[in-house]
């Protein structure tokens, strides 16, 4: 087998400490995988006067895979040139680049973390794992934007687009998603009011014609965060658009306790994967041997799965992980009365020795 090579952007705040404790478990689990790293973000700009380097371009193309890390700065600092855009001159210039356009983000309810759940036990009964797939390449976020001043009044524009083309590509995949899975199907919209979610709702009708394992419901998008609420347990998969699917992802990962172990993965048509935390990159705790790594490490986890075709190396870490909550061991926006308290580097090193045994 020829070596696979993936290309590392460990980022800013938390991002370089999660990274650095994720590459001894991908050592450990897989020390053939080569990894090169490439700047990205703020820790991009210092070097290079940009967010998003050509080197890092290069390397992320010649890459089997991408684990990212997070960027970004404080908000307090968001007009100085290093974090200017830097989210937007990043992130999406990087799902720009690679064409990725469905983004899969699992919110996954452990046994161990019930009671830190925001949600009482009664409404987690027969919660196992909530998948939102989110549509990433359209929407309000590519659409034209633009401010202007007029007369006395300052006015601000963005656009939502989506075509038929890219609607079904992402109806496609989470039909195919929904059929490996319960054969259970949500789809998001503001269809009584949005023409783009009319077009989603038309296109994921037609396409659940190929599909008849999987029973599709549409759902109105702030009924959905009010069900993800009241109600977790009737949804296995969710498809929705890029906006509705950063929005519900974040409450997603709240039910099973926190946004620090919520990993995604994000897919171009010809199969390339980007992995990286679905949260941002906490500079309030940065540098601080604080933050929960399990975000980053069930990424790789999804990388090793979905790109390298190494599954028992990834169930290997999740297990591991599952394990390390089943000991009582938490870091601080996890942590519960009775548990052990660490840090991102106690916390790996103890996924690290259930891994060696
Ligand atoms: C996410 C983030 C990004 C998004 C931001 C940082 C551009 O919130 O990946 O969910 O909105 O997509
Ligand atoms: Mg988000």
């Amino acid at each position: 087998m020829s070596e696979k090579m993936i290309a590392v952007l460990p980022g800013d705040g938390i991002g370089p400490e999660v990274m650095a404790q994720t590459l001894r478990v991908l050592e450990c689990v897989a020390p053939e995988v080569q990894t090169q790293h490439g700047l990205i973000g703020g820790a991009a700009y210092v070097e290079h006067a940009t967010h998003f380097p050509d080197e890092t371009k290069r390397l992320i193309d010649d890459a089997d895979a991408v684990l990212f890390g997070s960027v970004g700065g404080p908000v307090e600092h968001s007009d100085q040139p290093k974090w200017r855009n830097c989210e937007v001159n990043s992130i999406l210039a990087l799902r720009n680049h690679l064409n990725l356009s469905v983004n899969y983000r699992p919110a996954k309810f452990y046994p161990a973390l019930q009671n830190i759940s925001p949600l009482k036990n009664s409404r987690l009964a027969g919660c196992d794992e909530i998948l939102i797939l989110r549509e990433l390449l359209g929407d309000i976020y590519f659409g034209e934007k633009k401010t202007w001043h007029e007369q006395d009044n300052t006015y601000a524009q963005d656009t939502a687009n989506y075509d038929a083309k890219l609607i079904e590509h992402m109806a496609h995949q989470a039909f195919q998603t929904a059929e490996k899975r319960s054969g259970k199907l949500t789809s998001v919209d503001k269809a009584n009011v949005l023409d783009t979610s009319k077009l989603w709702r038309q296109v994921f009708d037609q396409v659940a014609t190929d599909y008849p394992n999987v029973v599709l419901s549409h759902m109105l998008v702030d009924n959905c965060a009010m069900q993800l609420i009241l109600n977790p347990a009737q949804f296995d998969v969710i498809a929705t658009g890029n906006l509705f699917g950063d929005i519900l992802s974040d409450a997603a990962s709240a039910l099973p306790g926190s946004l620090g172990m919520m990993p995604s993965a994000s897919f171009s048509r010809d199969g390339k994967g980007l992995y990286e935390p679905s949260g941002g990159s906490a500079p309030d705790i940065a540098g601080q041997d604080k933050a929960n790594p399990m975000a980053q490490l069930l990424s790789l986890a999804m990388l090793l799965r979905h790109s390298l075709n190494m599954n028992q190396q990834a169930e290997a870490i999740e297990h591991a992980i599952e394990e390390t909550l089943n000991q009582g061991f938490r870091t601080a926006d996890i942590m519960q009365d009775g548990c052990h308290l660490v840090g991102t580097t106690a916390f790996t090193n103890q996924i690290i020795q259930i891994l060696m045994t």
